[in-house]
Order: structure tokens, then C-alpha cells, then sequence
């Protein structure tokens, strides 16, 4: 594949840089990690805050001023390594990818300046105060439907399935344009890159996954070329009237690009935040009790979620130039682990971290959606879902309540952290 190309195998990554303490057990795929990123990070932030992780092959940092000091200094640190696959795509994978007309190219969170500085002004239009408007009453709608039918059913239910992965797909395809009738299709073909990036898929399961990024980047193409011709009120459109508007400041390869990346970027991590929220407001019945009370506290509450339970524990960066972080020297090159997880609850910017409280004050300094010029383009949509969610289910089942004993599983990878599955249950 091209160096422009969106997926793309890293040559071998640095050793650990002179003088930087190296963790021989660190890894986001360990089960102690997997049980409590939380008590595995304090461990480290306490000790030895920036140290080189053998099995990432990556620095990583866990203090609050260090990430954001990464984030907000794109010329250094590069954002081109985030969307890599943790582990090597396996050549019979890259052989599907190698399809002529598969060209998606890095135009958000993994493009650089000057083309994302050109790129963004457009997308970060299609996300407009007035897009969110158009967007909310479909949300309300979706989310009634989907609420509605779980408590219809038995109880207990699996909210995930029923509610948390339906609700963030269907709006990020309403958002782009997508039609209904396509819905269950777009799902096959999306489901599963979380394992592709940022998990270990097999061979085998990066060959199908690489089947369906092909078939999805097709329809994605061609959907584009059908709104160039039929354009409606969605983001796709819009992009096109730039796009008609100059066509050399936004090509259409670059739009199809913007959705292809958009419904991943938006999907799986609203499902982990929904069910994040649902678990810790649960498990402490009278901060539920609060919101049903008063919905006008879900606002800081939702806040207060992202601090405590990020759906996204992890983002990466790539050293452009030799550079110094805390006083240890870093040659060009190194990948860094950003631990979102532990700045968000370093105890220098929050006070009592490993507390919950939706009345904490600076909740929303939390670093969950990044910092500078990548800063999550799609923080208010997720704002939005998980208000609407948490309004709909306060009001329809403030009875909700948490299967006793279960345990929650995660899906093993280096970014987004969820159950697997979440077991509801409310008096009929
Ligand atoms: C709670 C849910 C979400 C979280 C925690 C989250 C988190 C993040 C983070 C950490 C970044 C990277 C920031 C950086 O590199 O500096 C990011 C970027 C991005 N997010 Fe989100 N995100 C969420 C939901 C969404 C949704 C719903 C969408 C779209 C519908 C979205 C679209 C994007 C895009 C396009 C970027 C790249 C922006 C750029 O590079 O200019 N995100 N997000």
C-alpha cells in the first residue's frame, strides 16, 4: 500500500529511549489490565509516570501535563501512527486491500498539516449547532423505539444489543446520509475493525475483516458519487457543496474518505460511553436517583462518566523530531502511548479520582476527547446520545437497575474499553 495509504504496517518500532525506566509487564492486553486499567496505571503513575513499555514497543505517559502536552504540539508529535494496526496485517489481508479502486486516504485523525488544517475547516462544518438540530428529533425517535422494546420484552435484557450498539450506528449513518434500508448491511461490514486496528485479529479474521473494509470503502465511493448527483440535508452533502464550491480545496476522494473513516470513528466508542454511564450511575443508586429526580444533571454527570470511565482509554503519537519529555531525551521516531485512563484520573488535576460524583466541579477537564487540533469532532453528537439515552431511560424505567453478579468482559484492544455485554433489569 502507498505511504498515503489509511491502513498501513509501521516499520519496527524504537527500543526504549536512553535513561527511560522499560516495563517488562505493561500491556493493555493483560488481564490485569483488562480487570482494572485503573489500579495497573496508578501503580505505574506513581512510580515511574513516562516509562517504555516492552510489549507496546511505545513511551507511555500517564500524567495529565504530559499527554496534554503531547497533544498540543502536532509539529512534534505526529498523529499519522493512530489508526495502525497494533499488530502486523498479515499479507493475505493487505493482498484484498490491494484492490485497485480501494484508495481511502488519512484525512482526520490520522492526517497531518497543512492537508488537515484544509480538511477539518469542512468537516467541523458538518458538524454544525444546526446538523446537531436536524439530527436530535431522529435520536429521540431511534432511542424511544429502541428503550421501548427492551422494556416490552422480558426482563432481564442485554442492553448492548438492544440499545448501545443500535443507537450510535443508526444516528452516525443517518448523520452521513446513509438510507434506513441499508442499516443491517453497513452494520456487517463495520462491525468488526476494532479488532483490525487495535486488537490482535488472526489471520484469518484480518482476512474478513479486510473483506469488509473493501466492500464497505466501495459503497462509501459510490455513495458519493450518487449525493454529488441526488444531494439531501446531511454531512455528505455538504461536503459536496464545498467540494463543488472549490473543487481543489476538498476532492471527492478525500469526502468518501471522511465517511469511511466517520462511521468507525463514531460508532463503538457512543456504545461503550452508553453503557459506561449505565453501569457507574447503577451502581450507585442514589447518583441515579438524582438524575431521574432532576434530568437537568445528566449534563454534568455524562461529564463526569467520560472522567471516570473514558470509552477511550488510549491514543497514540509518533515523535517527528528528537524531542525531550520530562527531562528523558526522545529520538525521532518513538511511538508514545497517551494513557487517557490515567490522566484522567491523575491527582494532581482531580481531587479523590477513583470517586464517582456527578457533582464534581471540573468533571469536564477530563482528557476523554483529546486536546488541540484533533480535538474529537464528534463530542458534541456523543454529548447529545448519551443525554438523550440517559433522559429517555430515567424517565421510561427509573427502576432500572444492574443484574446482580455479573461480570462485565472487555474486548481486548488499545483504545476503547466497554463491556461486552451489560445485563439490565426493572420492575414490569
Ligand atoms: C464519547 C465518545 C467519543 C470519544 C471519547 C472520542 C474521543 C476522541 C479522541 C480522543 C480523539 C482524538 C483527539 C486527538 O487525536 O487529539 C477523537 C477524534 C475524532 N473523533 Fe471522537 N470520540 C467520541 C465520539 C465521536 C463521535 C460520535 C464522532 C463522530 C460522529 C467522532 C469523530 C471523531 C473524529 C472525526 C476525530 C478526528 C478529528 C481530527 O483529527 O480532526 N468521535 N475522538
Amino acid at each position: 500500500m502507498g505511504d498515503a495509504a489509511y491502513h498501513k504496517n509501521r516499520p519496527d518500532t524504537l527500543p526504549a529511549p536512553s535513561g527511560c525506566p522499560v516495563d517488562h509487564a505493561f500491556s493493555p492486553f493483560s488481564d490485569d489490565y483488562q480487570a482494572d486499567p485503573y489500579a495497573e496505571l496508578e501503580k505505574r503513575r506513581n512510580n515511574s509516570p513516562i516509562f517504555y513499555a516492552e510489549d507496546l514497543g511505545c513511551l507511555v505517559l500517564t500524567r495529565m501535563e504530559d499527554v496534554e502536552e503531547v497533544f498540543k504540539d502536532p509539529t512534534i508529535f505526529s498523529s499519522e501512527n493512530v489508526q495502525d494496526p497494533v499488530i502486523q496485517i498479515c499479507d493475505a489481508a493487505f493482498k484484498v486491500l490491494e484492490a485497485e479502486d480501494f484508495n481511502p486516504i488519512p484525512v482526520m485523525s490520522n492526517c497531518q498539516r497543512p492537508d488537515h488544517t484544509r480538511i477539518r475547516k469542512h468537516t467541523q462544518a458538518g458538524f454544525s449547532g444546526r446538523r446537531m438540530r436536524v439530527l436530535e428529533p431522529y435520536i429521540r425517535q431511534r432511542c424511544e423505539t429502541l428503550v421501548s422494546a427492551m422494556l416490552e420484552g422480558d426482563a432481564p435484557a442485554e442492553f448492548v444489543s438492544h440499545v448501545g450498539y443500535p443507537l450510535p450506528g443508526d444516528t452516525i449513518f443517518r448523520l452521513i446520509g446513509f438510507p434506513e434500508s441499508d442499516d443491517r448491511m453497513l452494520k456487517e461490514w463495520t462491525g468488526n475493525r476494532l479488532a483490525f486496528m487495535w486488537g490482535k485479529a488472526d489471520e484469518d479474521e484480518q482476512v474478513a475483516i479486510a473483506e469488509n473494509l473493501l466492500a464497505y470503502w466501495r459503497y462509501c465511493a459510490e455513495f458519493v458519487q450518487m449525493r454529488k448527483d441526488d444531494p439531501a440535508d446531511d454531512f455528505t452533502s455538504e461536503l459536496l457543496a464545498a467540494h463543488d464550491a472549490d473543487p481543489d480545496d476538498l476532492s471527492l476522494q478525500e469526502i468518501g474518505s471522511a465517511v469511511y473513516g466517520l462511521s468507525f470513528a463514531g460508532h463503538e466508542i457512543v456504545t461503550n460511553f452508553l453503557s459506561n454511564s449505565l453501569i457507574l450511575l447503577l451502581s450507585d443508586r442514589p447518583q441515579w436517583e438524582k438524575i431521574c429526580a432532576d434530568p437537568a444533571r445528566i449534563e454534568n454527570a455524562a461529564q463526569e462518566v467520560l472522567r471516570h470511565s473514558s470509552p477511550q482509554t488510549g491514543w497514540r503519537r509518533v515523535a517527528n523530531a528528537d524531542t525531550e519529555i520530562a527531562g528523558i531525551k526522545i529520538p525521532a521516531g518513538t511511538h508514545i502511548f497517551l494513557s487517557l485512563a490515567s490522566a484522567n484520573h491523575d491527582e494532581a488535576a482531580f481531587g479523590d479520582p477513583r470517586a464517582f460524583d456527578i457533582e464534581r466541579e471540573n468533571a469536564s477537564n477530563h482528557i476523554s476527547f483529546g486536546r488541540g487540533i484533533h480535538f474529537c469532532l464528534g463530542s458534541r453528537l456523543a454529548i447529545l446520545e448519551t443525554n438523550i439515552a440517559l433522559q429517555t431511560l430515567t424517565r421510561e424505567a427509573p427502576s432500572l437497575d444492574l443484574v446482580a453478579d455479573q461480570k462485565f468482559t472487555y474486548f481486548p484492544n488499545i483504545t476503547l474499553r466497554g463491556p461486552e455485554k451489560l445485563w439490565l433489569t426493572w420492575n414490569a
